[in-house]
């Protein structure tokens, strides 16, 4: 079953790109390795209860020691580009010095990427958070935003050669709301004023890295990362209509209304000002900086009726629909419907679709995995990519998650994302048909 789009889709032209994607805490493993700190993510895994089958990062795919290896395979994939990102405590020392050992692992890895003449993705903060950042109080100090700019400092300055663009965050709404609003990712912690505070201060260092970046790495682009889900009201009824605004207000439009407008959406003043964080004069003016990109991760939608204590509650689809393994309806119009009405109500930077894929109960049987799931998700993604170009949305590219299966959070290394298997024992990858649909895609596009 190959994978398909119109043949006049403007995502067949050479410059839209395409790629895979990872993250440092997900694949690299090596955690004691090269001075490394422990992040908060070392800690929420040692934590009972954190994290499915007490799973950690100790290991994960060993990427650390198997990055050549690792290339080969985006090679075989013959993707344009890859997406990764650095771990802040593989470079930075306690007293914010360089650990060349760190950064030596990276000059090693984007220089053979750019050899093999991949474009390169980098992501500063893919939520691995310096443990002793977090004992200071971690995203709820506004203390940390000054700190991360001068890991980007350092960042950007050592490695900015390699590099063809950079994303200061993955998804501020994961590290902020369930790290520090919902506790399901680290730190855990479970306040909704924590979340808020956090997401700020997240916000704030991006926009007081954007200035540093440019400075240090002028030739590449420089922008943010942001995860979205289309909300839907669960009826007509209008407390229902209402409770789908909320969601879609705290999910989404409090990210990307201060990136794009300078300022947090107005009806949390009226409905739930707990959830509106302190502002410091100036702050919106730093996050509201032009980006030359925004990153969009895209995987599911929410459907949602109204709740007297949260304003809102999550409910099933009442319609018969298709979920993935890790239980997130597949809804490929709603990523169009997204893409489409952020365009209404933004005037947006380029968009790339930094991540999309399925997680799928992928079985390993002589050799194949047969995801024939998650060959019809990326089908379904790639023409709601389409759909919304066609539509006047300026996306520029596309990043399937991921190169391979890693640690999913919270999930451990229940749920398989990626378009290659990884046997967690013997570390051996093996490509599923979902990587050569994808390769053979891409191929028959440069035919
Ligand atoms: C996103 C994360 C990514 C991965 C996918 C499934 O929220 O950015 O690291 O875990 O979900």
């Amino acid at each position: 079953m190959p994978i398909n789009l119109p043949a006049n889709s403007k995502m067949l032209n050479q410059d839209f790109i395409f790629g895979v994607a990872t993250a440092a805490f997900q694949i690299e493993g090596a955690a004691q390795s090269d001075n490394r700190l422990p992040s908060i993510w070392d800690t929420f895994c040692a934590t009972p209860g954190k994290v499915k089958g007490m799973d950690n990062g100790d290991i994960a795919c060993d990427h650390y020691h198997l990055w050549e290896q690792d290339i080969q395979l985006i090679k075989q994939l013959e993707v344009d580009a890859y997406r990764l990102s650095i771990a802040w405590p593989r470079v930075m020392d306690k007293e914010g010095k360089a650990n060349q050992a760190g950064l030596d692992f990276y000059r090693r890895l984007l220089k053979k990427l750019k050899d093999e003449g991949l474009t390169v993705f980098v992501t500063l903060y893919h939520w691995d958070l310096p443990q002793h950042l977090e004992d200071k109080g971690g995203w709820l100090n506004r203390e940390t935003a000054y700190q991360f700019t001068k890991y980007a400092d350092l960042v950007t300055k050592e490695l900015g050669e390699w590099v063809d663009s950079w994303a200061t965050f993955n998804e501020p709404f994961c590290a902020a709301i369930l790290g520090y609003e919902l506790g399901i990712h680290a730190p855990g912690l479970n306040k909704p004023e924590y979340g808020r505070q956090a997401a700020h201060h997240i916000l704030l260092a991006h926009g007081l890295a954007l200035p540093i970046i440019r400075k240090n790495a002028p030739k590449s682009q420089v922008g943010i990362v942001l995860n979205m889900n289309r909300s839907y009201a669960a009826s007509e009824k209008t407390e229902d209509q209402f409770a789908c605004l909320v969601r879609e207000t705290l999910d989404n439009q409090f990210f990307i209304e201060p990136l794009m407008k300078g300022q947090y959406p107005q009806l949390l003043k009226t409905v739930a000002p707990q959830y509106l964080p302190t502002v410091l004069p100036g702050d919106m003016d730093i996050i509201s900086q032009p980006i030359d990109f925004l990153g969009m991760n895209f995987y599911t939608c929410n459907h949602n009726a109204f709740d007297a204590d949260n304003l809102f509650k999550n409910v099933k689809n009442h319609r018969s629909v298709e979920y993935t393994d890790i239980g997130w309806e597949i809804a490929p119009h709603a990523f169009a419907e997204l893409l489409v009405n952020l365009h209404k109500q933004y005037t947006l930077p380029p968009i790339y679709i930094t991540e999309n894929g399925a997680a799928c109960a992928d079985q390993l049987i002589d050799g194949d995995v047969n995801d024939e799931q998650r060959i019809r998700y990326l089908e379904g993604h790639l023409n709601a990519v389409h759909q919304a170009i066609e539509n006047g949305v300026d996306i520029r590219g596309y990043f399937a998650w991921s190169l391979m299966d890693n640690f999913e959070w919270a999930e451990g290394y229940s749920k398989r994302f990626g378009l290659t298997y990884v046997d967690y024992q013997t570390q051996k990858r093996t490509i599923k048909r979902s990587g050569y649909e994808y390769r053979d895609f891409l191929n028959s596009r440069k035919g």
